[in-house]
């Protein structure tokens, strides 16, 4: 597939967003090509400017973007709007009307239709529509996805967004964790997450087109909304942070909790590094004829956070969920911090 051009996912719907190697995670735009009338949604960031509007303007003329969707305010969803608009395209911006407060301060001049004055809806194009799904807080107050009808297809914004070093368009059943490891960071509570999937279901989606990340065929939605449904969210990450490599109880660790420890932190480094730098890092630090051992296991996530942060923070939640869940095996000796882990 040539991630160079437009590529069609449904009639009329395409994916103009940017195959960024050097990004921990890849943005994607996407345009609903209309007779006379198109949108834009979530036309991406500033950077990105100038090779999203090459494909836009491959699929229709400027004078036909009559819509752009901004579903929430960050800089990778909507700051191109500021170059959309000096380059003289000319349209109405959708959003929730906590979120065009903040629009304003890319540029002033905009011509705003809020989605809840308009009764969620949009009807375009002489026939076409377009619902919006208000998802407070997941993850901006004023976060929405919108719902393309004819086609069932779900724009979800971040939800379902993922980390991924190696990048497809489209999801397969590896998904699940890029996927967990990017919205595990963003969710604010669960209460929350099932909110908007709830929403979700009472719509009949046939493939979830995320802001980051990979697009969703209708036969793997059941088990992504499954697993954003299970998922902890609301985690106090800062208090997470210090605890689950500081266990004084470490070096009592039997060793196949350690190698279970050691299997979390592998997955997760993978999803934001690679295979290869992961376990190129594993094999110079540790030795296979070495015996697992604690101090071992906080070299290497040493060596990965000097690599790649971002590792760090998406194997934080899972690594402190299998504490919590391992309890008895750490011989109920779990530092009092952990206990202090609160989902909401
Ligand atoms: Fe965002
Ligand atoms: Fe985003």
């Amino acid at each position: 597939m040539d991630y160079d051009k437009a590529i069609e996912i449904a009639k009329d719907i395409y994916w103009v967003g940017v195959n960024d190697k050097e990004a921990f995670f890849r943005t994607n735009a996407y345009l609903i090509k209309g007779e006379n009338e198109s949108v834009l949604i979530d036309p991406g960031s500033l950077a990105q400017f100038e090779t999203i509007k090459r494909k836009v303007l491959s699929i229709v003329p400027k004078e036909q973007v009559k819509y752009v969707v901004a579903s929430h305010q960050d800089p990778d969803v909507c700051s191109a709007i500021v170059p959309f608009t000096q380059d003289g395209f000319k349209f109405k911006t959708i959003a929730h009307s906590r979120v065009s407060a903040l629009l304003l301060f890319y540029e002033r001049n905009l011509d705003l239709y809020n989605i809840d004055e308009n009764n969620f809806t949009l009807n375009y194009d002489n026939g076409k529509k377009l619902d919006f799904i208000f998802t407070p807080y997941f993850h901006s107050p004023g976060a929405f996805a919108t719902y393309e009808p004819e086609n069932k297809v779900l724009f979800s914004s971040d939800i379902f967004g993922a980390f991924q070093k190696d990048w497809k368009i489209y999801a397969d059943d590896k998904y699940v964790e890029p996927m967990k490891s990017f919205n595990e960071l963003y969710a604010p509570s669960k209460e929350i997450v099932n909110y908007s999937i709830k929403k979700f279901r009472e719509k009949d989606v046939d493939l979830i087109a995320p802001q980051h990340g990979s697009v969703i065929k209708k036969e793997l939605i059941e088990t992504m909304y499954h697993a954003l449904e299970t998922m902890n969210a609301g985690m106090f990450l800062e208090n997470a942070e210090i605890n689950v490599m500081k266990m004084e109880v470490m070096n009592e660790i039997p060793v196949d909790v350690l190698s279970d420890i050691l299997k979390i932190i592998r997955e997760r480094a993978t999803v934001v590094m690679g295979k290869e730098t992961v376990e190129n890092i594993i094999k110079e630090t540790i030795p296979e004829d070495n015996i697992l051992s604690y101090s071992l296991l906080a070299k290497l996530v040493n060596k990965i956070k000097k690599e790649n942060p971002l590792a760090i923070a998406v194997m934080k939640l899972p690594l402190v969920n299998y504490v919590m869940d391992n309890t008895s095996r750490l011989k109920g000796k779990v530092p009092s911090l952990v206990k202090e882990i609160i989902y909401m």
